[in-house]
């Protein structure tokens, strides 16, 4: 029987949703033949939503497996609007269920992080045959030890963190390197350690700022004239983590800092006396080829994801458990994210590397 299949990417774009959408499409056409047409959604839920789809063909997905961001666009649509009729007067859920009645898709795939995946589930509960596909820098879906495109961000910090090595090291400074990741600190472990960070400060593990600047000059009193400290960008102080974030947020606004690093390096500046830089490298962690790793990943869950389809799995997502690739049902992973947990065996190696976690 024929079927018709919906891709969307959703949220924050990373390497490897391609290489990703690439894997579905592949292996439906090998699989399926000619009993698959594949329609993509544009710019995400916006496009689910505005009805903006097009027809695609086998052509449409050669060439993608290196090629960075998304040929499909995305958009962040947050999850605590979908239901929330705005001034445009549309309701967004009966809109995208109208889409997918009038594509005439037999199914969804949602490619996305925790945004993407609460409202992957909305839809399956509204009665749509989704599949989701776990994409995002952070490494912080629920259910799955890896997401596509953490690693290949995690080569980019690092090699951020390897060159900021020498400069600060030609200057005799400390260097704030600021890592994304709001919620969960991975992508800051992981590239702190690869990096040879001295100190890692992580969303999960609040700082003293007293600690922070011992560490750097226990350092410079053993002979480093230079410090890397790895900031990730939801890192906060042990005062903060003890308040609602509306509340910390606002406080920092009134101090004029959005995230913590650029109040971390005043600070350390002006109790060690040394010199302190802050480089953020932003978005650069999410653009560009996917490293070798993440073509595998992708291709990997996007082939599953094919034969999810072929088989009529529904209501679930694709994850890697234990080096597997197997489904959890989205009803038990929407809404929680992977934090890093105290019992993180990253955690315990960083502290057996005298690495000051603040
Ligand atoms: O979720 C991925 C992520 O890159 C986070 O690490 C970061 O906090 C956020 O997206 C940035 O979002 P935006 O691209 O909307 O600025």
């Amino acid at each position: 029987m024929k079927k018709r299949v919906g891709i969307l990417t959703s949220g924050g774009d990373c390497p490897g949703l391609n290489a990703t959408i690439r894997g579905v499409a592949k292996a439906l056409y090998a699989r399926m033949g000619d009993n698959v047409e594949i329609v993509g959604i544009l710019n995400g839920y916006h496009g689910l939503i505005n009805g903006e789809y097009k027809e695609m063909c086998e052509d449409d997905f050669r060439g993608i497996l290196t090629l960075g961001g998304t040929i499909l666009g995305t958009k962040r649509t947050p999850f605590k609007l979908m239901r929330v009729v705005e001034d445009d007067k549309i309701d967004k859920v009966a809109a995208m269920k109208k889409t997918y009645k009038d594509a005439k898709l037999d199914c969804l795939l949602c490619l996305g992080g925790n945004g993407t995946h609460k409202t992957a589930n909305l839809l399956s509960q509204e009665g749509l045959n989704i599949i989701g596909l776990p994409k995002t820098i952070d490494n912080d879906i629920y259910g799955t030890d890896v997401t596509f495109g953490f690693h290949t961000a995690v080569d980019i910090a690092t090699e951020v963190i390897d060159r900021i090595h020498t400069t600060a090291g030609s200057h005799s400074r400390v260097m704030c390197i600021e890592i994304m990741g709001n919620k969960a600190g991975w992508l800051t472990l992981y590239s702190g350690i690869a990096g040879g960070a001295d100190i890692i400060l992580l969303p999960e593990q609040p700082y003293d700022i007293d600690r922070v600047c011992d560490a750097v000059e226990r350092r410079a009193k053993r002979g480093s004239n230079f410090s890397i400290i790895a900031v990730a960008e939801g890192a906060m102080n042990v005062d903060e983590a003890k308040m609602k974030r509306k509340e910390w947020t606002a406080k920092r606004a009134e101090a004029g800092y959005t995230t913590a690093t650029n109040r971390i390096a005043a600070a350390v500046q002006k109790k060690t006396g040394m010199e302190t830089r802050v480089c953020i490298p932003g978005h650069m962690q999410r653009g560009g080829s996917p490293s070798a790793y993440d073509r595998v990943l992708a291709t990997q869950f996007g082939s599953y994801a094919a034969k999810l389809v072929e088989i009529e799995r529904y209501g679930v997502t694709v994850a890697l458990v234990n080096n597997h690739v197997t489904a959890n049902r989205l009803e038990d992973i929407a809404g929680k994210t992977r934090n890093i947990p105290e019992g993180c065996e990253l955690l315990t190696v960083a502290r057996r590397m005298g690495i000051s976690l603040g």
